[in-house]
C-alpha cells in the first residue's frame, strides 16, 4: 500500500510531496524537511518555477545520507511550450540540470495543450503567455499532435534519461488514442482528484489499462482559495462526515481524505510547507477506512474541478481554453 506497482514493476510511493506553489525561498528547506520526514516521492515541474531550489534540497538530503538516490522517486513535467519533438529533450535536460539529477523516475506531459515555443533565454519557465506584455496577453497555441510529443518522450526512456513517462490532465478519450500508438506504455496519469472530484470512471479505466493514477490537490479547495479559484464553502476538509470519520479513527480530516485517496489504489501528492502537516500527510498507513466509509466519502462527489484551463485561462489570459469537455 505504501507503493504502487507500475506496469514495469517500478514502485511509485503512494504519498508524495506536491511542489506546485512552494515559493522559491522555501523550496529547498521544504524538500529537505520532507525527505527527513520520510517522503520518498517528489512531484516537480518546470512550470512550478522552483526546480533549482528543489534541486538544492534534494542534494542536501542526499549528501546527508537521509536516503539514497534510488530510494527517491522524482517526477517532473514537460511544459506546454516544449511539445515539438526538437524541444522535448532540451526541456528535460534543463530540468535535470536544475534538479541536479542525471535521470528522472517519471516525466509527464503537463497538459494536452501545445503552446508556441519560447526559448530558454527569453523566459524560463515561460508559463502561459507567449510574450510577457500587456499588448500580447493571450495564450498562443502551436499545432503539435500529442503523438509527436509522446514519441520524443519515448526516446528519453530509450536513452536512459527517464525511467517512466506519462501524462497529466487527460481524459479517457485521449488516453485511448495514446494507447493506440504508444510503444512505451504510459506509467502514470496525473489529474486533480479529491472527494468533490472522485473521477470513478477515469480511475477504473486506468486500473484496467495498467496506468497508475496520481491525484493532485488531493485535499481539495485549500490551495485554490488564495488563488481566487475556490470559495471558502468549497473545502471538503470541513465536511461533517469527514470530521466524524476522522474522530472515530483518531485521525485528522486531512488524513481521512488522503487515506480515501490512496485506499482505492491511487497515489496522492499533497503540498505543504509546514513540517507538522508534512508529517501528518504521510501518516496515513496505520488505519483502514471501512467499505461503508469509503462509499460515503465517494458520495460527496460534486464533479467539482478547481484547476480548469477552461475557466482560469479565460480569466487570467483572456483565452478560452477548455480541455475536459
Ligand atoms: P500549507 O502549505 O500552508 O500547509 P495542493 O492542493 O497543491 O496539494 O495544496 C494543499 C493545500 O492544503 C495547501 O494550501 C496546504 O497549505 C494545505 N494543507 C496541506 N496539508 C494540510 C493538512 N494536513 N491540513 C490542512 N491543510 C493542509
Amino acid at each position: 500500500m505504501e507503493n504502487l506497482s507500475l506496469y514495469n514493476h517500478d514502485r511509485l510511493p503512494t504519498v508524495g510531496l506536491g511542489l506546485w506553489k512552494i515559493p522559491k525561498p522555501d523550496a529547498a528547506e521544504t524538500v529537505h524537511d520532507a525527505i527527513k520526514a520520510g517522503y520518498r516521492h517528489l512531484d516537480s515541474a518546470c512550470d512550478y518555477g522552483n526546480e533549482t531550489e528543489v534541486g538544492h534540497g534534494i542534494k542536501r538530503a542526499l549528501s546527508q545520507d537521509l536516503c539514497k538516490r534510488d530510494e527517491l522517486w522524482v517526477t517532473s513535467k514537460l511544459w506546454n511550450t516544449y511539445h515539438k519533438k526538437e524541444h522535448v529533450r532540451p526541456a528535460l535536460e534543463r530540468t535535470l540540470k536544475d534538479l541536479q539529477l542525471d535521470q528522472l523516475d517519471l516525466y509527464l506531459i503537463h497538459f494536452p495543450i501545445a503552446q508556441k515555443f519560447v526559448p530558454f533565454e527569453v523566459r524560463y519557465p515561460p508559463e502561459w503567455l507567449y510574450e510577457n506584455s500587456k499588448e500580447s496577453s493571450q495564450i498562443q497555441f502551436a499545432n503539435v499532435p500529442i503523438q509527436e510529443t509522446w514519441t520524443a518522450m519515448e526516446q528519453l526512456v530509450r536513452e536512459g534519461l527517464v525511467r517512466n513517462i506519462g501524462i497529466c490532465n487527460f481524459g479517457t478519450t485521449m488516453l485511448r488514442d495514446l494507447l493506440t500508438y504508444a510503444e512505451i506504455h504510459p506509467s502514470v496519469l496525473q489529474v486533480e482528484r479529491h472527494p468533490y472530484l472522485v473521477q470513478a470512471k477515469l480511475l477504473r479505466f486506468c486500473q484496467e489499462a495498467n496506468i497508475a493514477l496520481t491525484g493532485f490537490s488531493p485535499l481539495g479547495a485549500g490551495s485554490y482559495l488564495e488563488l481566487g479559484m475556490a470559495e471558502p464553502g468549497d473545502s471538503v476538509l470541513n465536511e461533517t462526515l469527514i470530521g466524524e470519520i476522522a474522530g472515530s479513527h483518531g485521525k485528522t480530516p486531512a488524513q481521512v481524505i488522503l487515506r480515501w485517496g490512496i485506499q482505492q489504489g491511487a497515489s496522492v501528492i499533497p503540498k505543504s510547507t509546514k513540517v507538522e502537516r508534512l508529517r501528518e500527510n504521510l501518516d496515513v498507513f496505520d488505519f483502514v477506512l471501512t467499505d461503508l466509509e469509503m462509499a460515503s466519502i465517494s458520495k460527496l462527489d460534486r464533479n467539482q474541478r478547481f484547476n480548469d484551463p477552461g475557466v482560469f485561462a479565460e480569466k487570467a489570459f483572456n483565452t478560452f481554453c477548455p480541455i475536459y469537455e
